[in-house]
């Protein structure tokens, strides 16, 4: 049986490093959702979140946003990879639960690493004939990528290093964490 990953009780004491703190992630929200507000005033806005990461980023970008707007969920996991790394092979867990058909849809997304999710997505989602569709990430991470994607607001570009919180996972813990951080090398290194 595998052994469980040494966790500290107290989930502050795994990271190792802040690398966004919760005040830029704040500041860089509501700048966002002055962008979004701007480009798509007198327009029929659906954001589309996918869980769980994004959770708290579509939450607090959807009190940003000041026109009026709807918001759908979609979860979907992909197979096949790792804690770290996405195979680029995703399943369908929750659908949208509205048409998008005509619609200005914008895909809220956590992170885009390989690409390979929001590839899939994006394939998936114009296939439903929106009027039109756009991607805002809170976090990019060009160093990873295996596609060509246009994102058309980007929250922060970080390096190559798998991060927690805010939303991010590692094993399905950390989402939690106010901030974006990496972990101390030995909660990794027991998973
Ligand atoms: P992609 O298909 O490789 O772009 O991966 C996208 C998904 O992988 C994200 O929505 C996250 O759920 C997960 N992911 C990628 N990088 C990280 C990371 O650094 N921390 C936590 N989750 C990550
Ligand atoms: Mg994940």
């Amino acid at each position: 049986m595998a052994a469980l990953p040494e966790r500290h009780p107290n989930l502050f004491e795994d990271v190792a490093e802040v690398l966004v703190t919760e005040e830029q992630v704040r500041a860089k929200v509501a700048e966002l959702g002055q962008r979004i507000s701007a480009d798509y005033a007198g327009r029929p806005l659906t954001l589309v979140s996918v869980l769980k990461g994004s959770l708290p980023f579509m939450a607090d970008l959807m009190r940003a946003v000041t026109i009026p707007l709807q918001i759908d969920l979609m979860e979907v996991s992909s197979y096949g990879g790792t804690a770290t790394d996405s195979s680029g092979l995703v399943r369908i867990l929750k659908d949208l639960s509205a048409s998008i058909e005509g619609k200005d849809v914008l895909i809220v997304e956590d992170i885009i690493d390989t690409g390979l999710t929001l590839n899939y997505l994006l394939r998936y989602l114009r296939g439903k004939n929106p009027r039109s569709i756009r991607i805002c990430a809170l976090l990019d991470k060009p160093a990873r990528r295996l596609v060509d994607l246009q994102i058309d607001y980007v929250g922060f570009t970080i390096p190559d290093r798998f991060v927690v919180g805010y939303g991010l996972d590692y094993g399905e813990v950390y989402r939690n964490l106010p901030f974006i951080g990496v972990l101390k090398p030995e909660v990794y290194s027991h998973a």
